[in-house]
Parts: structure tokens; C-alpha cells; sequence
């Protein structure tokens, strides 16, 4: 059984692994970008060929198939306090395979908050300029900020991590939906922006990703936030 940290830990290891060694109701959120499996098509054409034109994404990480979403959204459910939420992102066709998903095991699916970008990314056929983070309920929980609208405006990150989201961003899930202390959990870390946010916020945090990359990058975007969260305590 995986230790609840009093700061931090990271895993590298699967997601549904992870989920797996946690007891029950001991999460009290849970912020995550998966890596779904329609991303895929942006890195590789109709013939399973990587797109030479976008050679960044050549070194991609690996995709986690659609069929694996029950499983994670059983996991997820069990791990959670009664009254959490969940929030993952997703595109528009992830979002019609995961709500079912999602319901099935229990969770409301509150709604899709959209994160506008504020400029355009790829594509002509209208350029994509937000994503969805789906916002799933494990009961009844106010939130923090009653205020908040579903459309968050926060500019992307460019030439990061691949599909490397803002911390600002996460701020703003994170305040909403835990308090200080709490237990924030991102099975699909990447860079650990989830992380960050945690600690600046005063949260504890336990991320996971396959990928070592990742995890290396992690460990040090979460120890340099955790030295100056600790220095800002010091100063106060
Ligand atoms: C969309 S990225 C997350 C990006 C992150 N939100 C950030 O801001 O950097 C998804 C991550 O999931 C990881 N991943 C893919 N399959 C996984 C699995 N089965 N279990 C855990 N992590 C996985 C990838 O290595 C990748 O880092």
C-alpha cells in the first residue's frame, strides 16, 4: 500500500498501478491529463506514420487506450473521499467516451469547463483555440469560489513538455475543489504543473507517469517549488 506523503512523492510507473496502491477514500482530488487515445492522431497519419512535418512530436509519450478507461475511472472512484471531484482533461472525443465511463462507476458528470488558450494552435478546419476538463462529482462538495466561470482564459504553454498545461491553471481546479493540507493526486503528471500547483497552494501531492522523462522533470519543477513555498513560509 502506497504511503500518504507529507509533501510529495512521484512514481514512475501506470496509472492504473498506482490507483491500484492507494486505500480507499484516502484522496481528497484528483487533477489529471491523460494521455488519451485520440492524441494520437496528431502524431501519426492515416497510415500509422509518424507526421515528419511536426518532428517535436515524433518523441511523444505513449498512449493510454480508450478500453482502460473503465478500470481508471473504477480506481479513481474508490481512491476519492466521498464529496471529491475530478477533473480530466479531454478533447471533444474523448469527452462523449468518458462521460458514460465515468457515470457508470458512480460520478456526476457536472459539466465540460473549457480552458480557452487565448491563441489559436493547429489545425484550419476552425483552429483550435480551447480543450475540456471534464468535471466529475463523488457526491455533494461546495466550491471555493462560487464566482469562478466555466471558461478559464490562460494562455498556453509553448515549446514545454509535449501537452504541457499552465500551473496558473491548475491553481485555479486546485483552489476550487481541496484546502491546504490536502491530498491532490495526477496519475498522468508529464511535468508535474499539477504538482506545482499543489504545493504552492499547500497541498501534499502523489503523481505518477510511465514515461522517466517525466519523472525526472517532476522531481525537480516539484523540489524547486517546494524550497520556495517553504522560503515564502519562512519570510511571513
Ligand atoms: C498529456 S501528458 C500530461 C502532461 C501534464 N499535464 C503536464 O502539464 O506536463 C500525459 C502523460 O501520461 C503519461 N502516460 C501515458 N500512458 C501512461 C500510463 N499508462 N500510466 C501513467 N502515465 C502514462 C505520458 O508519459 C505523459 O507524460
Amino acid at each position: 500500500m502506497i504511503k500518504l506523503p507529507t509533501d510529495f512523492s512521484l512514481y514512475q510507473v501506470d496509472a492504473l498501478e498506482l490507483l491500484r496502491g492507494l486505500p480507499d477514500a484516502s484522496v481528497d482530488l484528483i487533477v489529471t491529463d491523460p494521455a488519451y487515445q485520440s492524441l494520437e492522431k496528431h502524431r501519426v497519419d492515416k497510415n500509422g506514420k509518424n507526421r515528419g512535418r511536426i518532428p517535436r512530436l515524433v518523441t511523444w509519450f505513449s498512449i493510454f487506450p480508450n478500453e482502460r478507461f473503465d478500470e481508471l475511472f473504477a480506481e479513481a472512484y474508490r481512491v476519492l473521499k466521498k464529496g471529491g471531484h475530478l477533473y480530466m482533461f479531454s478533447d471533444q472525443e474523448t469527452m462523449f467516451i468518458a462521460k458514460p465511463k465515468g457515470e457508470a462507476v458512480g460520478f456526476k458528470l457536472w459539466k465540460p469547463i473549457v480552458w480557452d488558450k487565448k491563441y489559436m494552435g493547429m489545425g484550419c478546419h476552425y483552429r483550435a483555440r480551447c480543450e475540456f476538463v471534464l468535471f466529475f462529482e463523488k457526491g455533494k462538495r461546495k466550491l471555493n469560489n462560487l464566482g469562478t466561470p466555466d471558461v478559464l482564459k490562460v494562455p498556453r504553454i509553448l515549446g514545454g513538455y509535449p501537452t504541457e498545461k499552465p500551473v496558473a491553471l491548475m491553481e485555479i481546479l486546485i483552489s476550487q475543489s481541496s484546502n491546504p493540507g490536502d491530498v491532490v493526486l495526477d496519475p498522468f503528471c508529464g511535468s508535474g504543473s499539477v504538482g506545482v500547483a499543489a504545493l504552492k497552494l499547500g497541498r501534499r501531492f502523489i503523481g505518477g507517469d510511465t514515461s522517466e522523462v517525466a519523472i525526472k522533470l517532476s522531481m525537480g519543477r516539484l523540489n524547486d517549488a517546494l524550497a520556495t513555498s517553504v522560503q515564502n513560509s519562512d519570510a511571513a
